[in-house]
């Protein structure tokens, strides 16, 4: 269809039928059984018509290529102008072949595996019949309490921006017309949702707008360079009005400034929020604001189509802009193909083979096993076939593996982790017990447990938390590991046998308990279908750890937030005035986290040597290269991730300690050495000043390179203007 079908297509359109286009409904308005579909939302009664419902404009959370292809078909046939539905559902890491949760994959710093597990993630959604994916969720995370931080891609704003690109560019591919096998993607949620006050779940935000800008913005702004076709509101204020409701984020920051043309939906229910969070007095209201604001999609609720026909009828809003809306969405169906094909890619045969093939489990696999960050290992790791291994835990057999958003997982055809092992050594070398639930624990599962540890050389405890503990709704204010955990490894600590703990969590967690009990502990979040062989790969050597944490770890609770890219503060702690008492610091605890952003450990090691910058002073025309040397000593091919910091010394207002600005992640053999090189330029150097303006500062500046952000090795250098 062109533009001028399209717009004739929308003179054809009766206010009601454009203002149906503007809903979102789930499942059940269009299927008997919910088995068919995921409800991610309250469900309220909407009291809508069956008209409405026949007009409506698009659905989510329905799954399944022969579901899709009944809907479509029966809407098409309701629908006076065959305007085809839309479906769109949260296929966050993955759909069948689940790859590891967003936060794991953050950690694998690895781009290009994240842009092929979305563009799987596409493959197979894309052949189930979906058109729009409610991913990647880019917002920065600070506070793991917060239990959608699973969905992040962690603390940094550069590395979340490149994972954003990397993500929008896997599951959209270059031309989302004629490339079936790929979805739109939609960015979420717009804005600063990963803020709220507390890390409980849909609080206020409150930030300055620089804070805002600096560190929040940017990987929504990434994604939409790189072509993200939607945007999803956030649930939380912004500036103190709800970002749904939001005249001056939606249309100043987001259309004007950054230049999005796409469309605009709402989290679910957001619209009628706005009654709640006290902005508007009624669903009138509410739907005024909304469309203000520049809202295209109201996502279940029916304030649009209840209140906005008589709102234009009335002349109190404009009929241009529910044209506005509505031609942006025709636009979306129009760029998916859906006028000339309504089923687009949903097709049940292909649905058959591609769905969960090999080829999608091996790459899963690939990924969970760059993913995993090894935290301690007093040698005890790698693991010997040859060893006798008592592996217990709840999730020793536990196949609550995937993670939060893994609704279309296919939970039937993979191993736990006690399968995998015994796929990889001789079956009776692995003696297994439970040892404890979650958050429960019995006498018997203790004594079954310190039983199979008396005859074993190694004790692998596979522990965490559930899925439901993090994701959506998922916050908590105590993020140990549940105490009936804790007290089995306090039990089997007295055998006093080498124990090693395999985390499957959503959330940094507090160790205390953990960590300072056991030999070697390796972080597995949630890590998706193939993630029990995953960790079996690490854990017998086959594969080196490589991964290194996108979001630090807290000491405790009370740290938080704790993050590596934080101020230096007029009275900082230092390491030569231990004694005084005015420094900004815990008399408890200390100011760094337990593991810092960037760190993992590998079972090999490498030396960094001989950093070399090509100059003292820099200008915008003269590039600074930065050089080091880095060799592997150790006896196994491992990958590092060079790391690269920067801190501007003095800026008209404070900067950071460190920011990430580059990375490169090299496979050494043993024995090898390489030179690293990076090249900084000025605008890696700029930033939001007092008035918001975006520059750098002539003046003096650190440069670090190393394995994390907390052990590089400094240089200075100025920048000359
Ligand atoms: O996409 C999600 C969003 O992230 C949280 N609320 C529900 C939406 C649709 O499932």
């Amino acid at each position: 269809m062109n533009n001028t079908q399209l717009t004739g297509l929308l003179e054809q359109m009766t206010l009601e039928e454009k203002i149906a286009q503007m809903l979102q409904l789930v499942v059940s308005y269009f299927v008997e059984s919910e088995v068919d579909g995921q409800i991610t939302g309250p469900m309220e009664s909407l009291g809508i018509t069956e008209e409405t419902v026949n007009q409506v404009g698009s659905a989510l959370g329905i799954g399944g290529a022969a579901r899709v292809i009944q809907v479509q078909q029966n809407h098409m046939k309701n629908d006076r102008l065959g305007i085809p539905m839309l479906f769109m559902a949260d296929i966050v890491h993955g759909y069948k072949t689940i790859f590891p949760i967003p936060l794991a994959i953050g950690c694998s710093w690895d781009q290009d595996l994240a842009e092929q597990s979305a563009a799987i993630a596409a493959k197979e959604s894309a052949v189930s019949g979906l058109h729009v994916t409610f991913a990647p969720m880019v917002d920065l995370v600070r506070d793991p309490r917060w239990g959608r931080v699973m969905e992040s891609t962690g603390e940094d704003p550069y590395l979340n921006s490149l994972f954003a690109r990397s993500f929008v560019r896997g599951f959209q591919g270059d031309d989302l017309a004629s490339d079936v096998n790929r979805v739109a993607a939609c960015v979420k949620h717009f804005a600063a949702y990963g803020a709220g006050e507390g890390g409980r779940e849909y609080n206020t935000v409150d930030l300055s707008e620089r804070q805002l800008r600096e560190y929040y913005l940017p990987a929504y702004k990434a994604a939409l360079e790189e072509g993200c076709e939607l945007v999803m509101t956030s649930f939380n204020t912004v500036h103190g009005s709800p970002a749904t409701g939001n005249r001056t984020l939606m249309r100043d920051i987001l259309r004007t400034e950054f230049g999005f043309d796409g469309v605009l939906i709402s989290d679910w229910g957001a619209v009628i929020e706005l009654i709640a969070h006290g902005v508007a007095e009624d669903e009138e209201q509410a739907a005024f604001l909304a469309i203000q604001a520049g809202v295209d999609i109201e996502m279940m609720t029916s304030c649009y189509v209840k209140y906005l026909p008589e709102l234009v009828r009335s002349g109190k809003v404009d009929e241009s802009l529910i044209d506005e809306a509505v031609r942006r969405i025709l636009h979306l169906k129009n760029k998916l193909g859906l006028f000339e094909n309504p089923l687009r890619g949903a097709d049940p045969e292909a649905e058959r083979e591609i769905v969960f093939c090999d080829e999608h489990r091996a790459a899963s696999r690939e990924l969970a096993s760059k993913s995993c960050v090894l935290l301690k290992n007093t040698n005890v790791l790698p693991l010997q076939s040859e060893q006798q291994i008592a592996l217990i835990g709840p999730f020793a057999q536990s196949k609550d593996i995937l993670g939060s958003w893994s609704w279309t997982g296919a939970e039937e055809h993979f191993m736990n982790l006690h399968e995998a092992i015994q796929g990889r050594i001789t079956s009776s070398k692995v003696l297994s017990a439970e040892g404890s639930g979650i958050d429960t624990i019995t006498e018997k599962q203790i004594q079954e447990a310190v039983e199979i540890a008396r005859q074993s050389d190694v004790i692998v405890l596979a522990l965490g938390e559930s899925s439901l503990m993090s994701g959506e709704g998922g916050s908590r204010t105590d993020i140990r590991l549940p105490e009936a955990q804790l007290q089995l490894i306090a039990t089997l600590r007295t055998l006093e046998k080498p124990i090693v703990v395999v985390l499957f969590n959503g959330r940094p967690l507090d160790l205390h308990g953990v960590e300072d009990q056991v030999d070697a502990v390796l972080e597995a979040w949630f890590p998706g279908s193939e993630g029990a062989s995953a960790i079996t790969d690490i854990l017998y050597g086959d594969v080196n750890p490589s991964g290194r944490l996108s979001m630090s770890f807290p000491q405790s609770v009370g740290q938080i937030p704790v993050y590596y890219n934080h101020f230096n503060t007029g009275r900082p702690k230092k390491e030569s005035e231990p004694d005084n008492r005015y420094a900004s610091q815990y008399l408890d605890s200390p100011n760094e986290p337990l593991y810092p952003f960037g760190y993992g450990l590998s079972y090999t090691q490498f030396k960094y040597d001989d950093m070399v910058l090509s100059s003292e002073e820099m200008t915008s025309d003269l590039p600074l290269q930065i050089t080091t040397k880095i060799t592997n000593t150790g006896n196994m091919p491992g990958e590092e991730v060079v790391q690269l910091y920067i801190r501007d010394i003095t800026g008209e207002v404070v900067r950071p300690m460190k920011e990430l600005k580059a990375y490169s992640k090299v496979l050494l053999q043993p024995g090898e050495c390489i030179e690293v090189s990076f090249t900084v330029t000025e605008e890696q150097l700029k930033y939001h000043h007092y008035d918001l303006s975006y520059t750098s500062d002539a003046g003096e500046f650190a440069v670090f390179v190393g394995p994390n952000s907390r052990d590089a090795v400094e240089r200075r250098f100025r920048l000359l203007k």
